[in-house]
C-alpha cells in the first residue's frame, strides 16, 4: 500500500498504522508535578534518547485523538519545566498500564498504580522505585508539532541526575539486556517483552566489503538469505585463494554430502549458513570459495 497522510480519511486508522509500523518503542514513565505541587505519572511511547552528551531525552503527549484536549503531563511541564522519566520492566507492565487510565487532573496515578514515589534530589516531581534507571530532567523545550488531535508535543529534555538500579549490571560493570527485562510498545494493545532469544548479539562490522562485492556465486546463492549475505559482506577483506585451498585440502566433503543429499551447491550453501548461525563467518567463507574451483577434490 501506498499512503499520502494529506490525503488520509480516517486519521484514527493511519495513528495506528503509524503504531503498528514504527514499533518496537521503549516506553518513558513520565512523572511531573503541578503549579499546586499535585504529582501526575503517565507512560509515553513516543520517546527516545538524542543524544548523550549533553545527555537529552525527548518524549511526546500527545493531543487527545477523542476530543483535542492536552494530557495533564504536558500541561505540568508547561508549569513546572521538571520530569522524572522513569523506565519501564515486565515487573512493572500491568502497572504502568493502569497509570496510564485517564484519571482526573490532580489524581496521584502513583497512588492508583501502586508504584512507589521516591523523592528526586534536583527536581520536584518524585522518582519510581521500581524503575530500572531513573532521569530527573529539566525540560529545555516543548514544540508543538500541530493544533489537532493526535498532534504530538515535542519535549526535550536535558538529564540532570541518573538513578539506576543494582540488578541490571553484569560482572563486568555494564547493563545487560537480560537483566533487565525491559518492555516496549508496538501497534493496538500489543507490547513486546526483550529477554531470551529475542535478545541477540551482532558484532558491529570494521569496514565491511559490502554486498556488491560478494562473487556472484555467493550474492545468487539459492539458499543463502539478505542476513546471511549481510554477515559475509561485513569482512574487511575476502580470504586469500591460498587460504582457500588449504581449507578446501583438509574439509571432509564427504561427510557433507552424506548430511545433504542431492544438490552438491546446496549442501554446500547450507552448511555455510549453518556456520554463519552459529558465527563462524571466516570458515563459511573458505567453504564458499572453495565451491568455485575446488569440485575436482569432491569426486
Ligand atoms: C505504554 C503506553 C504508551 C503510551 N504512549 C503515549 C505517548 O507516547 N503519547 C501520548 O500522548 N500518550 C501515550 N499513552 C497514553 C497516555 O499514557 C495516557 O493518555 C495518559 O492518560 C496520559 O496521562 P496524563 O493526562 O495524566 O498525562 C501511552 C499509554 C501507554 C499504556
Amino acid at each position: 500500500m501506498i499512503i499520502d497522510p494529506t490525503n488520509v480519511v480516517n486519521h484514527k486508522d493511519f495513528h495506528d498504522l503509524l503504531l503498528g509500523t514504527i514499533a518496537p518503542r521503549p516506553i518513558a514513565l513520565a512523572s511531573t508535578v503541578d503549579a499546586k505541587g499535585n504529582v501526575n505519572l503517565s507512560p509515553f511511547s513516543f520517546f527516545n534518547i538524542f543524544s548523550s552528551r549533553p545527555p537529552i531525552l525527548v518524549f511526546s503527549p500527545s493531543r487527545r485523538q477523542r476530543d483535542n484536549t492536552t494530557k495533564h503531563t504536558l500541561e505540568n511541564m508547561l508549569d513546572i519545566k521538571e520530569v522524572v522519566i522513569n523506565t519501564v520492566n515486565y515487573a512493572m507492565v500491568e502497572q504502568i498500564s493502569l497509570a496510564s487510565a485517564e484519571y482526573p487532573k490532580g489524581i496521584n496515578e502513583f497512588v492508583k498504580s501502586g508504584l512507589t514515589p521516591i523523592k528526586s534530589e534536583r527536581v520536584k516531581p518524585p522518582r519510581v522505585k521500581e524503575s530500572p534507571a531513573s532521569f530527573e530532567c529539566r525540560v529545555l523545550e516543548i514544540k508543538t508539532l500541530g493544533t489537532e488531535g493526535g498532534s504530538g508535543n515535542l519535549v526535550t529534555c536535558e538529564v540532570l541526575l541518573v538513578h539506576t538500579q543494582e540488578f541490571i549490571y553484569n560482572e563486568k560493570g555494564k547493563v545487560d539486556p537480560r537483566k533487565v527485562d525491559s518492555v516496549a510498545r508496538m501497534g493496538g494493545d500489543y507490547y513486546c517483552r526483550i529477554n531470551g532469544d529475542n535478545i541477540f548479539e551482532l558484532p558491529r562490522p570494521v569496514a565491511g566489503i559490502g554486498v556488491d562485492q560478494l562473487p556472484d556465486h555467493i550474492r545468487n546463492s539459492p539458499v543463502l538469505t539478505g542476513n546471511n549475505l549481510g554477515r559475509l559482506a561485513s569482512i574487511d577483506k575476502i580470504p586469500m585463494p591460498s587460504e582457500v585451498k588449504s581449507f578446501a585440502e583438509n574439509f571432509d566433503y564427504n561427510l557433507l554430502w552424506r548430511n545433504n543429499g542431492g544438490n552438491r551447491i546446496d549442501a554446500i550453501h547450507n552448511h555455510a549458513q549453518l556456520l554463519l548461525d552459529r558465527g563462524e563467518v571466516k570458515k563459511a567463507w573458505l567453504l564458499l570459495l572453495s565451491a568455485s574451483y575446488q569440485t575436482e577434490l569432491w569426486n
